[in-house]
Order: structure tokens, then sequence, then C-alpha cells
């Protein structure tokens, strides 16, 4: 087994980790833990607090995503001759993710605006398109690694 081989396993474990817990935390935040804290009444202390921390959770896998998605897009684009579509999706991906990251970093500054209690209409729907540009994400994820094992399949 070369080093190579056993730092790309590692980059791509790593990158498809930090994506579930984000994509995975953000179903968890929106389906289990805002419904409860809205049926067990107002708990401005605790509420603030998951908000704060989840916002921690993020922070983290906002920069794992970037340095094992950056290796990892080296690492396919030197490694064979990938087709037009594995380039166009991987594109797309990329895109996406980085809106996915600009949204996530103007969620983080509007609760500060929430608390001055002037939400925008964006403010209210960024968390709902966050996860569902994360589902898209990750579904071009799987994508690209399929398109990437066709690419190396002995023909
Ligand atoms: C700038 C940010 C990112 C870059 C450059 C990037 C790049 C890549 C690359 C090159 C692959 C390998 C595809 C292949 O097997 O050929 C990959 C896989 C993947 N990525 Fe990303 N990615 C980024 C962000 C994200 C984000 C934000 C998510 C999820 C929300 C995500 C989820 C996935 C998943 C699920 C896979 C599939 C891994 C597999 O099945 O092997 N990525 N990414």
């Amino acid at each position: 087994m070369s080093s190579g081989f056993a730092l790309g396993w590692f980059m791509r474990t790593v990158h498809i980790l930090a994506a579930a817990a984000w994509v995975g935390g953000s179903i968890m935040y929106q389906f289990v833990v805002l419904p409860a804290l809205r049926i067990a009444g107002p708990a401005p202390a605790i509420s603030a607090q998951i908000a704060q921390l989840f916002k921690r959770l993020v922070n983290a896998c906002i920069g794992i995503l970037l340095v094992t998605g950056v290796y990892l897009m080296f690492d396919r684009l030197t490694q064979t001759t990938l087709g037009w579509l594995y380039l166009i999706v991987l594109g797309i991906k990329v895109i996406a993710a980085l809106a996915m990251f600009v949204l996530a970093l103007y969620m983080a500054q509007s609760n500060i605006r929430k608390l001055a209690k002037r939400s925008t209409r964006l403010s209210k729907v960024a968390p709902q398109l966050m996860l569902a540009l994360g589902i898209c994400i990750f579904i071009l994820g799987a994508l690209l690694n399929h398109l990437f094992e066709l690419a190396i399949a002995p023909h």
C-alpha cells in the first residue's frame, strides 16, 4: 500500500464524514431540535447555546471540506483522463459548495441581526436552502465517485 493511496483514502473518508456531519446535522437540527424547542416553549438560553455550538460544528466542517475537497480535486484531475461529464459535474459541485459556504457565513451573521429584530426574508429560508443545497452536493459527490470509477475501470 503506497503512502499516496493511504493519504487519498484518508482524505476521502474525512471528506465524506464532514459532509455527513453537516448535512445530517442540519436534518437533525431542522426536523428534531427546532420542533422540540418549539413544543417545549421559549427557552432562549438553550436555543442560543445549541445555535452557537452547531455553528462551531459547521465552521469545522467547512474548513475540513475545503481542504480535503481541494486535495481530492487535484488527486482526481492528475490521475487519469476524465471525461467532460466528470469535469462539468465537478464544476457544478464546486460552485454549489461555495454557495453553501457563503450561505452558512450569511446565516452565522444573520443570527446577530435577528437579535436586533431585523430578520430578512432570506434569513428565514436560508436554513432550508442550505439543507437542499447540501443534499444536492452530496448526490453530485456520489455521482462523481461513480463517474470516476467508470473512468478507471478496464474497458
Ligand atoms: C470546495 C469544496 C469542495 C470540493 C473542491 C469538493 C471536491 C470533491 C471531489 C474532487 C470529490 C471526489 C469525487 C470522485 O470520487 O471522483 C468529492 C466527493 C464527495 N464530496 Fe466533495 N467537495 C467539496 C465540498 C463538498 C461539500 C460541501 C459536500 C457535502 C455537503 C461534499 C460531499 C461530497 C461527497 C458525498 C462525495 C462523495 C465521496 C465518495 O463517494 O467517494 N463535498 N468532493
